[in-house]
């Protein structure tokens, strides 16, 4: 009876010990959700904390200016391009590193929706 207990807990502890997969540990403590992105409520802020401080203004890196909705909507598929960019790629944006997958996706669904400006 106590040899099968403790096979039992060690096949449980073999068991619990195996990698799995969980929304927490892939996205952080909130999940995903890039099935209502906006503009204005996911776009743009991102635009803002993450690029605008080198892409707006007279003396904008790659005279791209990424402070307005037109401007985004305009250079959309370079942007995408460039932010999808393998980490340690020269050319991914921003130079300080890739965004989070889920920013990423974010930004994959809100151009598939056509770039609205909502
Ligand atoms: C720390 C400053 C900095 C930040 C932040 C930054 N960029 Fe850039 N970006 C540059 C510089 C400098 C260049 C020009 C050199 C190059 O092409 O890599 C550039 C070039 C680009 C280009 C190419 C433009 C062209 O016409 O060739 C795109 C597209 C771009 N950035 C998008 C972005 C996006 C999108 C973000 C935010 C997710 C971002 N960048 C954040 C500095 C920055």
């Amino acid at each position: 009876m106590k040899k099968h207990f403790v096979a039992a807990s060690i096949g449980f502890s073999l068991l619990s010990g195996c990698y799995y997969d969980n929304v927490e540990d892939l996205y952080g403590t909130t999940p995903c959700d890039a099935s209502a992105v906006t503009w204005s409520a996911d776009i743009q802020p991102m635009m803002q904390a993450q690029c605008v401080s080198c892409h707006s203004g007279a003396s904008a890196s790659a005279g791209l200016d990424l402070s307005t909705y037109t401007q985004v909507k305009a250079s959309v598929s370079a942007l995408t391009g460039r932010m999808n960019k393998a980490v340690g790629d020269p050319l991914l944006m921003p130079p300080s590193g890739k965004l989070s997958s889920c920013s990423l996706t974010k930004m994959d669904a809100w151009v598939a929706a056509g770039a609205p400006q909502n």
